[in-house]
């Protein structure tokens, strides 16, 4: 997901203030960065393919001029992730950043072209430039310019320009993708979250959907959809730069996952649900759940709660499969969706259709003022704070937690239940004590190339999100199945190269069916590492290469809590095998296009 930053003052340097959004963007997932700063009636370019470090270099050796510019981290989408696409894209009049895609930027193209504008990269954004110029030498000032080209783009973006002219202002625009105002004291900044904005301001308004911005050093002023100017509220951010910063932990995912017992302990205090919640999920006569990734297998953990203690039929799909084959949905119905980001272009499309077929819409979020969030009709907040890490660690644990709360609330009087939830964030404690003894094992399974998850019940969706984890930041192929279901095929994957993450507590009521799957596994030769609790690994003995013995749980938390040596066999993984475990290639942290 590509980030924008914009600053509109007339204080000091922008470009050293530009670098330090662009670097709290970086979280969000990039491949190039670049900025564009306004001095002495010019516009100053840098940019740079590969991470900030790349651009900070740039900008030591030759700084550009000016207090005004534009920043901007390309994840890219069209055309590749070199410096000649890297944003901003510019002529000599007009610079623009970009988050998005144009759908219609190829006829764009063809027309600019024809009106002798000549393109110099592979990218979908260079036509709003050229757009926005062929506006100016048609006589537009640089508002009503920028305004026609908007008018011209079809698709989701967010946008903003910055122009050579001195006298004008900067403008920005939001359609689909999350665009916010900071407002500093005789200065006003734009940028894609609060996040950026936080070393700025703490006083931020989020753009709707339609919103055109209109930005001097003096004010904003905010034009919607139907060309009306309008207020917006102004939120006080409460994202410190302690949050967002890394505190004395190598990474953000290491510092996330360091932060689950207080998260979840917080969470677990405060999880109230809104009565209307709890009657349309009572009232529907299936529950409708859809996400994208990690979020996905929280919602198929979810589903197992669900239908067990509460006896509310679920119907779980990934959202990319969900929004194409329509699927009739009940009369009167719920859906609920799951995002860290609330920003997820699937989830969102398919949160759209639930909505057109007159489904009551739950959203699990953990962002504030996302798109999903002014599209639900109830949300429900993981709190877990800025994520920063691509891999989702605190806001899935969060989640989980949620799905449990909600289990729960709709099942009634279920003591047992509720104490193992309480007792959650201790447990993950003790986990985190032993953290060297996973990171050890973590080594181990560094040096293989394959590996097999698996488990049963909810622990066959986190055996899924297990995988995931190790496969999207140690970059070594995971593959995950149920316990029962590797015996009819994949088990011919399995020699003494290819071990197996099993989980099976010995207090889950299918842990004896969860041994003999493990013992077919030995018996061809497959390597073991367990995770169960100390009866577990003592009944399974030598059968398992090696164990980790997790604190006894009840079967109802077990999900939650097997989670957390699931994240630190990842981490420590990529750790060992040198790789970004905050910014894993190709990966962004909020995948905002299809
Ligand atoms: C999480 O580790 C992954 N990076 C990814 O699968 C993520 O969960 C997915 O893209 C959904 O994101 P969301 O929760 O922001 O919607």
């Amino acid at each position: 997901m590509c980030g924008i930053i914009g600053i509109m003052s007339d204080k000091g340097p922008a470009a050293p203030r530009l670098l330090e959004g662009l670097t709290r963007l970086a979280y969000r997932g990039y491949d190039s960065a670049g900025v564009a700063t306004l001095a002495g009636g010019a516009l100053h370019r840098r940019r740079a393919e590969g991470k900030i470090a790349a651009l900070a270099e740039k900008l030591a050796a030759d700084s550009p001029p000016g207090t005004r510019g534009i920043g901007h981290t390309r994840w890219a989408t069209h055309g590749g992730p070199t410096e000649i696409n890297a944003h901003p894209h510019a002529t000599d009049k007009v610079a623009v950043v970009h988050n998005g895609i144009i759908e219609n930027h190829a006829a764009l193209r063809v027309e600019m072209e024809a009106a002798g504008h000549v393109f110099t990269t592979q990218t979908d954004t260079e036509v709003i430039v050229h757009l926005v110029t062929e506006n100016l030498s048609r006589g537009m000032d640089p508002r009503a310019a920028a305004f026609a080209a908007l008018d011209r783009l079809e698709g989701a973006y967010a946008v903003v320009f910055l122009f050579a002219d001195e006298g004008a202002p900067m403008i920005g625009g939001r359609c689909g993708t999350p665009l916010a105002v900071g407002w500093g004291e005789g200065e006003v900044f734009l940028a894609s979250d609060s996040y950026a904005l936080a070393p700025l301001t703490s006083r931020v308004t989020f753009l709707e959907d339609g919103d055109r911005v209109v930005v001097t050093a003096q004010e904003a002023q905010i034009v919607d959809c139907a060309g009306s100017t309008v207020e917006r509220p102004v939120r006080t951010s409460t994202i410190s730069a302690a949050q967002i910063g890394k505190g004395d932990h190598k990474h953000f995912m290491h510092k996330e996952i360091h932060e689950q017992p207080a998260v979840l302990g917080e969470l677990i205090n405060g999880l109230v649900f809104e009565p209307a919640v709890l009657e349309a999920l009572a009232a529907t006569p299936r529950l409708t759940m859809a996400a994208c990734g990690t979020a996905a297998y929280a919602c198929r953990v979810g589903a197992y709660w669900l239908e067990s203690l509460a006896r509310l039929p679920c119907a779980v799909d990934i959202a990319s499969e969900f929004r194409y084959r329509t699927p009739p949905l009940p009369e009167k119905g719920a859906a609920l969706f799951v995002s860290q980001s609330g920003e997820t272009l699937d989830t969102l499309e398919a949160l759209r259709y639930a909505r057109s077929q007159g489904q009551t819409i739950i959203s699990i979020l953990n962002t504030i003022e996302s798109t999903m969030e002014r599209e639900s009709d109830y949300v429900l907040r993981t709190h877990a704070g800025p994520e920063i890490g691509v891999a989702s660690t605190k806001a899935t644990a969060a989640q989980l937690t949620v799905l449990a709360g909600l289990a729960l609330a709709l099942a009634g009087d279920r003591p047992d239940e509720a104490a193992a939830l309480r007792h959650l964030p201790a447990l993950m404690v003790e986990v985190l004590e032993r953290e060297t003894e996973i990171a050890g094992l973590a080594r181990v399974l560094a040096g293989f190339t394959h590996m097999l998850y698996i488990g049963r019940g909810p622990l066959y969706p986190l055996a899924c999100e297990g995988s995931l984890k190790m496969k999207e930041i140690s970059y070594i192929h995971a593959e995950a199945y149920a316990g029962g279901e590797f015996k009819h095929g994949p088990i011919a994957l399995i020699d003494e190269d290819f071990p197996t993450v099993a989980l099976a507590p010995s207090t889950d009521p299918l842990f004896d069916k969860m041994r003999s799957n493990m013992e077919e596994l030995a018996a061809r030769g497959g390597k073991i590492l367990l995770l169960s609790d100390a009866d577990g690994v003592a009944a399974m003995g030598k059968t398992a290469t090696w164990s980790f013995a997790v604190p006894e749980v009840h079967p109802f938390t077990a999900p939650i809590l097997y989670l957390l040596p699931l994240q630190l066999l990842a981490y420590h993984a990529a750790l060992a095998k040198g790789t970004d475990a905050d910014q894993p290639r190709n990966l962004a942290k909020s995948v905002t296009v299809e």
